[in-house]
C-alpha cells in the first residue's frame, strides 16, 4: 500500500499572512488525518516563513500517523529532528531562500555528509530518506550513504505528463526498479496532482509513500479537504 502524506506547509503559510491562528495548522493536520491521510509532512525553513518550530513540537504528540519532516540539514534543522524524534526524516538541499525545491541531491558530492547524518538520524530512532533524481548513480550513491529510503524528485515527471505520459514516466520506473533492487524504500513526492498520481501509481505500484502538498491544498479549495484525500487515495489504490 502507498501512503498518503499531507505536506501541511500551505496552510502555514496561509495562517502566516494574517498573523493569527486561522486556518489552525495543528487542526487541519489532524483533520487530515481523520479523512484518511496516512502520514503528515512538513518543511520548517529557517525564516520560519511557513512551518515554525513551535508548530513542529506541537504537531508531534498529536499526530498518530506517520510524521515526516523534510528539509536541508542545517545544525538547526538536525538538532530539532534530533529532539522531535519524527518517524521519518527527509534530506533536501535546498538554499534556505529557496521558494521550493527544485532538484534532488548530488549523493556522490555530498557523499561523507550524507553518510554522517544518516548515521546520526539512524542512531536516534528515525528512519532516513534522501531526496534524488533518477540518475542511476546518485541513487546508487544514496544507497551506499545508509540512507532507509529515496524520495524522488518528481517535477520532471508532472511537467512532462500531460504531453507525454510514457516519456515522462520511463526514467522513474527505471530508478524505482533500481531502488528496489538496491533494498531501499521508495518515497516520491513534487507536483504530484489528482492529474498525475495515479499512472505514476499505476506504473510503481511499489511506492511506500507519496508527499504532496500544493496541488492537493488547491484541490481542497474546491472538493473540500475530506473529498480531497478520498480522491488522492483513490488514486493510490
Ligand atoms: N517532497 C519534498 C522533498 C518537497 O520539498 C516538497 C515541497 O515542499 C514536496 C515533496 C511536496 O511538493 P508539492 O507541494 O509540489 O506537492
Amino acid at each position: 500500500m502507498t501512503k498518503l502524506s499531507v505536506n501541511i506547509n500551505k496552510i502555514a503559510t496561509l495562517r502566516n499572512a494574517r498573523g493569527g491562528n486561522n486556518p489552525d495548522v495543528l487542526k487541519v493536520a489532524l483533520d487530515c488525518e481523520r479523512f484518511g491521510a496516512e502520514g503528515i509532512t512538513v518543511h520548517p525553513r529557517p525564516d520560519e516563513r511557513h512551518i515554525r518550530r513551535s508548530d513542529v513540537y506541537a504537531l508531534r504528540p498529536a499526530i498518530s500517523t506517520e510524521f515526516n519532516i523534510e528539509g536541508y540539514p542545517s545544525q538547526e534543522f538536525i538538532d530539532l529532528v534530533l529532539k522531535v524524534k519524527p518517524h521519518q526524516v527527509t534530506l533536501v538541499p535546498d538554499a534556505p531562500d529557496q521558494l521550493t525545491s527544485n532538484a534532488g541531491w548530488d549523493t556522490k558530492t555530498h557523499f561523507s555528509f550524507l553518510s554522517d547524518l544518516m548515521e546520526t538520524f539512524s542512531n536516534a530512532g528515525i528512519r532516513t530518506s534522501i531526496f534524488v533524481g533518477t540518475d542511476k548513480e546518485l541513487i546508487e550513491y544514496a544507497a551506499k550513504t545508509g540512507a532507509d529510503r529515496v524520495e524522488l524528485y518528481t517535477e520532471p515527471y508532472a511537467t512532462l505528463y500531460p504531453e507525454n505520459p510514457e516519456e515522462a514516466i520511463a526514467p522513474f520506473v527505471e530508478a524505482a526498479k533500481l531502488v528496489r533492487s538496491l533494498g531501499m524504500g521508495l518515497n516520491a513526492g513534487h507536483d504530484l496532482s489528482l492529474e498525475n498520481l495515479k499512472y505514476m501509481h499505476d506504473n510503481i505500484p511499489w511506492l511506500d509513500e507519496v508527499s504532496i502538498g500544493h496541488a492537493l491544498i488547491c484541490d481542497a479549495l474546491y472538493l473540500g479537504l475530506e473529498k480531497t484525500i478520498e480522491e488522492y487515495k483513490k488514486c493510490l489504490r
